[in-house]
């Protein structure tokens, strides 16, 4: 199997076929499967030339279950930066340290990583969002209501990005009055770029300032009130327990930690309902089956985690020499781990192009695996169980009604319009 080098990182690998894994616009028919297909069969280590990178600058891809997974949990691999580079974080192109790299909860390294973690996980343990069922169904039924009323909707900004929107909100405790701007400003951006676009223009700039702004006065204003359970209370008013060598939580950190949430906790979940929707509309008789044995609801929800994988991919950053895989790989250099394509992988799924509600076991890495597993898996899994079950009370027929288009976008697969029509059950 040929490695290809480092040393030719200006010629675009002939296995791409011409696919630059950059190239925003490539991702606009939603992801590249026939790509990873061949990547993992022919080239699954790959050095990919730096096409359309801001810093002109070549990555790994990662493109193997196994790989992907031995990688993950390899503090050789690290999430903030390293190897004497400036910039750091998961996306392609290095984010700024100290801004986001080494600040937010995803791009940072342990033991600070762990310890910030663990103060995060009490108010998104299975048991606590559990007991926010009633009030995350009737934002569920809510908008399945009105889809039903008006016979058809484009699902993805009609049903489940305020649905996700407003389930992060209220987890992270947001007051019900500022809803309505934090809908504005996550509907308008995906990852600090503009949805439609793919790009960073002035809107989203301006959004994310905006949102920015917002968290100082949330968190003042939690710092303020009376001690509470939900995510940011604990964020804003807890701190790193002294004994491990670590300085308290910054209040930038603290604010950041907002940010990152409102998005990070929205433009998964919305990702994943629109895209496991699709497929569910697109098999009929699934959607039928699940109508008529609810059991089968907890298959039916990985397996739309594994076919959606609304997270492609997500960078590391290599912090010393390593060989892997047979591959050299430098410090400094950069590793992407495409989660899309492990939930692919032949040697792991059966049949890996077959959407199967019945597909059991599905050990797919949706969330991602090891030291940054997703902190909202359970909630995740919850919104989607509570969607399922609010759509399988009251509709009968889920209708594509009309084109599919999906956002430029490598960083996530985003259905941006899915006009479908509804057909009320009985
Ligand atoms: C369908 C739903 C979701 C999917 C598919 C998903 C996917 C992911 C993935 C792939 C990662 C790994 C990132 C990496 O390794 O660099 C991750 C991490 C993370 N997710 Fe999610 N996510 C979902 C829902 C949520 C929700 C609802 C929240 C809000 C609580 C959330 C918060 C986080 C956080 C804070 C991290 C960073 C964890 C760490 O660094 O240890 N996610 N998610």
């Amino acid at each position: 199997m040929a490695i290809a080098s480092p040393a030719v990182s200006g010629e675009h690998p002939p296995v791409l076929d011409g696919f630059d894994l950059t190239d925003h616009a490539r991702f606009a028919t939603g992801f590249p499967h026939d790509v990873f297909a061949r990547l993992r069969r022919e080239a699954p280590v790959l050095w990919h030339p730096p096409g359309q990178t801001a810093d002109q600058e070549g990555f790994w891809v990662f493109s193997r279950y196994s790989d992907i997974r031995t990688a993950a949990a390899d503090p050789t691999f690290s999430s903030q930066g390293g190897g004497g580079r400036a910039g750091g974080g998961t996306h392609i192109d290095d984010l700024q340290t100290g801004v986001h790299a080494g600040v937010l909860l995803n791009m940072l390294d342990d033991p600070r990583h762990e310890l910030i973690k663990h103060l995060a996980q009490p108010p998104v343990t299975r048991p606590t969002v559990e007991q926010r069922i009633p009030e995350i169904r009737e934002l569920a039924r809510d908008l399945v209501t009105r889809a039903l009323a008006s016979g058809t909707c484009d699902f993805q900004p009609d049903v489940s990005a305020p649905y996700a929107i407003s389930t992060i909100a209220l987890i992270l405790g947001a007051p019900r009055e500022d809803w309505p701007d934090l809908l504005t400003w996550a509907q308008a951006v995906a990852g600090f770029d503009d949805r439609e676009s793919g790009k960073v223009n002035d809107q989203a700039a301006a959004t994310a300032y905006a949102i920015y702004e917002y968290s100082q006065k949330l968190v003042a204003a939690k710092q303020a009130a009376e001690p509470a359970a939900d995510l940011m209370s604990v964020m804003s008013r807890q701190d790193i327990p002294s004994g491990h060598g670590e300085s308290p939580l910054s209040e930038y950190e603290r604010h950041a930690f907002f940010c990152f949430l409102l998005l990070a906790g929205s433009e998964a979940p919305r990702n994943a309902m629109a895209a496991g929707m699709l497929a569910l509309a697109r098999h009929p008789e699934q959607w039928q089956a699940l109508c008529q044995d609810r059991s089968l609801i907890p298959t039916a929800i990985e397996e739309m985690l594994r076919w959606s994988s609304p997270t492609p991919y997500n960078r590391r950053t290599t912090t010393r020499d390593v060989d892997f895989a047979g591959a050299q790989i430098k410090a400094g250099q950069k590793v992407t781990l495409w989660w899309a394509s492990a939930n692919r992988d032949e040697s792991v799924f059966s049949n890996p192009g077959t959407f199967d509600i019945r597909r059991s076991p599905n050990p797919h890495l949706a969330f991602g695996d090891g030291t940054h597993f997703c902190l909202g898996d359970q909630l995740g899994r919850l919104e989607i169980r509570l969607l399922l079950e609010e759509m399988l009370d009251r509709v009968a027929e889920i209708r594509v009604d009309g084109d599919v288009t999906w956002a430029p976008s490598n960083k996530h697969t985003v259905t941006l319009h899915m006009p479908v029509q509804l057909v009320p059950a009985g």
